[in-house]
């Protein structure tokens, strides 16, 4: 091992291996909250060479590597959970082309999400996926684990952005996989496999993604609803009547609450739940598009709806959501975050079930979410102590039964944050043996001694 470490240094720099406390200490958690797992070693790689470096050097001194983006996954992906090195590729930062002509941007797996918005929309494009966590999560961790994000209603998720991926193998061996094309259906399609494939098979160090227009117009409006059946029901209807918002997402009343004291937007007292509606176009068919999806709203039971007259009042509408997560994470000792999906209309049966579960198990419960995709963001709260194995297994037992109904009523586990290590014992409830079975032969053919973020996704 030290040889391996050794060899690391004297190719990158002491100062790109860092194996101090308070560097390991920083690299040992992610936004999980599943844990500390400290690694031997932080490298931070600069380019695709020297990530081809470490996988070659790791691969021959068998040390596990755990690549890592900006650190803000919730299901562990990013954790070291066997020790070895953490391959960080946040100094990877550049933007290599925005190419209006081709409707491609060319980026290393280092940017900040809301960096390559703001250099694509700057040239009147648009890219689409947008993570509540836009100005902290790296493309690199957005490839990784397939991020969705509320506008992925309309425009689908990081694989339907992405066309082709420079990636490294365990062992070192680099390949360009994909194409640069808006169409194309040459081989198997390894950049959607790849992709999502939550930093098992390869590492990513250079990814091109489609772009569109910038959207000429957007409309935003918040449904205050007196509960959240009747938000769930909102939601449905506004999809069932065939309108096509780029995001339909809801807060039920304990998200509202937990935000309140730090919301841009005042929410009424006694807002049981909100549903904020948010599409985009054509300018002149915009204001009549909101009105109607506010009607929806309304004869859904909505107390009040709040339309955005400008991009301030919508920034104030959107911080009023982006702020949930860190909201209950402040809030509470111990904050458990899922992302089941079910179907759109089991939305507010979901929501019923979800409250039960929570005055079953003597749990405070919030839910918000991508609502427009079904995908629920229901968050397990308490506020005693976690390590304490009564409480632990009232955790457990709410977080089974939530699983449990999203698979009964057709859903499944997970929308947009991965399985990681925080789901993998539940992969067999959703999946076939032999389904997981053949995944895991996948895993081997691209890293046949499981060194590449191993632990991740399955159970040994
Ligand atoms: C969100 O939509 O806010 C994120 O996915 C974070 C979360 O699930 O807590
Ligand atoms: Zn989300």
């Amino acid at each position: 091992m030290p040889d391996a470490y050794d060899l690391l240094t004297r190719e990158l720099g002491a100062a790109r291996v860092l194996r101090d406390e308070a560097t390991l200490e920083a690299y040992a958690r992610d936004e999980s909250g599943l844990g500390r797992y400290p690694p031997d070693a932080a490298v931070l790689c600069e380019t695709a060479e020297e990530v081809a470096l470490v996988l070659r050097l790791c691969a021959a001194h068998r040390i596990p590597v755990t690549p890592r983006g900006a650190g803000s996954g919730m299901t562990g992906g990013a954790l070291a959970v066997r020790g070895g090195i953490v391959l960080s590729t946040e100094r990877m930062r550049r933007i290599v082309t925005v190419d209006p002509d081709d409707r491609i941007a060319v980026i290393q797996p280092g940017v900040i999400n809301g960096d390559l918005q703001a250099a694509v929309e700057a040239q009147g494009l648009f890219y689409a996926p947008d993570p509540a966590s836009l100005a902290m999560c790296s493309m690199g961790g957005n490839v990784a684990e397939n991020a969705g994000g509320p506008r992925a209603f309309k425009y689908g998720v990081t694989r339907d952005w992405t066309l082709g991926l420079d990636v490294t193998l365990m062992g070192g061996e680099a390949l360009r996989i994909g194409r640069r094309t808006p169409k194309g259906v040459t081989g198997y399609d390894l950049t959607a496999l790849f992709v999502g494939s939550e930093g098992t098979f390869g590492v990513t160090t250079e990814i091109t993604v489609r772009l569109v227009g910038k959207p000429e117009a957007v409309g935003t409006l918040i449904a205050v609803m007196p509960d959240a059946p009747s938000a769930g029901r909102a939601v449905s209807a506004v999809i069932r009547k065939g309108y096509r918002p780029r995001a339909i997402e809801l807060l039920d009343r304990a998200s509202i609450d937990h935000v309140r004291h730090k919301a841009t937007y005042k929410l009424p007292d006694d807002a049981g739940a909100v549903v904020l509606v948010e599409l985009d176009g054509e300018a002149e068919a915009m204001e009549g598009g909101v009105l109607r999806c506010g009607a929806v709203c309304e004869d859904e039971g909505a107390r009040e709806v709040i339309v955005a007259r400008d991009d301030a009042d919508r920034a104030r509408l959107w911080q009023t959501r982006r702020i949930c997560s860190p909201c209950l994470r402040e809030a509470h000792r111990f904050k458990l975050s899922e992302d089941i999906v079910v179907p759109p209309g089991k939305i507010a049966e979901m929501l019923r079930r979800v409250d039960a579960t929570g005055a079953r198990h003597d749990l405070l419960m919030a839910t918000f979410g991508h609502a427009g995709d079904g995908n629920l963001h229901v968050n397990f709260l308490t506020d005693e102590d976690p390590a304490d194995p009564v409480v632990r297994a009232r955790i457990d037992a709410a977080l089974a039964d939530v699983f449990r109904d999203t698979l009964d009523l057709g859903g499944t586990l997970s929308g947009e944050h991965g399985i990681g290590i925080a789901k993998a014992r539940y992969m067999a409830w959703e999946q076939s043996g032999e389904v997981i079975a053949w995944q895991k032969k996948l895993k081997r053919l691209w890293d046949p001694e499981d060194l590449l973020n191993p632990g991740k996704i399955f159970t040994a």
